[in-house]
């Protein structure tokens, strides 16, 4: 059974909201680093009993400076799938096409969006953070795996950026405005992209055999494996721009709590999000009931 989304009203909705990454971020619109950047339900810092509340902030804003950073990648690889997937409809119908067209330019716009911001962080951070990368690698790595596997792990991308909006930044007054207003504009559109990603994730499994199925499914685990590990690596990297921040001197058992608590937060926020997300396991139930209980039965080690 298909969703009742359409390509038609996606792109109504998505041309109600545009708009631009100058409206957002520069000028006077400013980061301000007296604040947190992100909701404590993703950033777990505050478990973090021999930091002050100073240092929990600075730490939870080098989550904000990671979660930039990552989902800057993760579009990396969602454009370029979304227009060679529109490629071979483009003389197909108009709403489709023109829907396809839009979705790959808010990508275009949102990978704007997040640089703009890193540059924003970098100039008033004060310090220097490190990410993992480069976006070309991981890019190359996506893509190589079957189209309905990719699109299995974008639709998981996209449905996590709802959530993290409406379950920890929608009420939440104490965050900065600024980077609120990224995480609430990133989520109008990305509103639409769940629907038309949905609808080409069905589209895709509808003409796939059930080995390719099977094989998907097990791509979609392998991204996520790698996402896990690139997130270890960039716990150890949070910890050293925290040690380089502030100039606090951590013990080993210190050192290791805090990239235990990262690597935590981070596997919440990029992937038991989106394992537990009621629209991705419906999607993914009606491909392959198994493969719902499955990513069911792993997603505890993710929350
Ligand atoms: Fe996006
Ligand atoms: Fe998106």
């Amino acid at each position: 059974m298909r969703s009742s989304y359409s390509y038609q009203g996606a792109l109504e909705a998505s041309e109600r909201i545009n708009w631009r990454v100058e409206d957002i971020i520069g000028g006077e619109k400013r980061l301000d680093f007296s604040k947190p950047f992100m909701p404590e339900s993703l950033a777990q810092v505050q478990g973090l009993k021999f930091l002050s509340s100073e240092e929990q902030r600075v730490l939870n804003q080098i989550r904000g400076h990671e979660y930039l950073a990552m989902f800057g990648l993760v579009e990396e690889f969602i454009l370029p799938y979304v227009v060679d997937h529109a490629r071979p409809v483009l003389s197909g119908d108009d709403y489709h096409v023109r829907a396809l067209l839009q979705f790959a330019g808010e990508e275009a716009k949102h990978i704007h969006l997040f640089k703009r911001f890193r540059q924003e962080f970098e100039t008033g951070f004060g310090s220097k953070c490190e990410f993992i990368g480069p976006a070309q690698e991981v890019r190359k790595f996506v893509l190589s795996h079957s189209p309905l596997g990719v699109a299995i792990a974008i639709l998981h991308s996209e449905w996590i950026t709802l959530r993290h909006y409406i379950e920890g930044v929608k009420e939440n007054q104490d965050l900065d405005s600024q980077f609120k207003s990224l995480l609430k504009h990133h989520w109008l559109e990305e509103s639409q992209h769940t629907k038309m990603d949905t609808l080409i994730v069905e589209e895709v499994a509808g003409t796939a055999t059930e080995k390719e199925i099977d094989q998907a499914f097990q791509e979609y685990g392998e991204i996520g494996a790698f996402i896990d590990e690139g997130s270890k690596q960039q716990a150890e990297f949070n910890t050293e721009a925290f040690i380089a921040a502030t100039a606090r001197k951590l013990s080993k058992t210190e050192r290791q709590e805090m990239t235990d608590a990262i690597l935590k937060g981070m596997r919440w926020t990029y992937l038991g999000t989106g394992m537990t997300h009621p629209n991705f396991l419906a999607t993914v139930e009606k491909i392959k009931p198994a493969a719902k209980t499955q990513i069911q039965t792993m997603a505890p080690a993710f929350c």
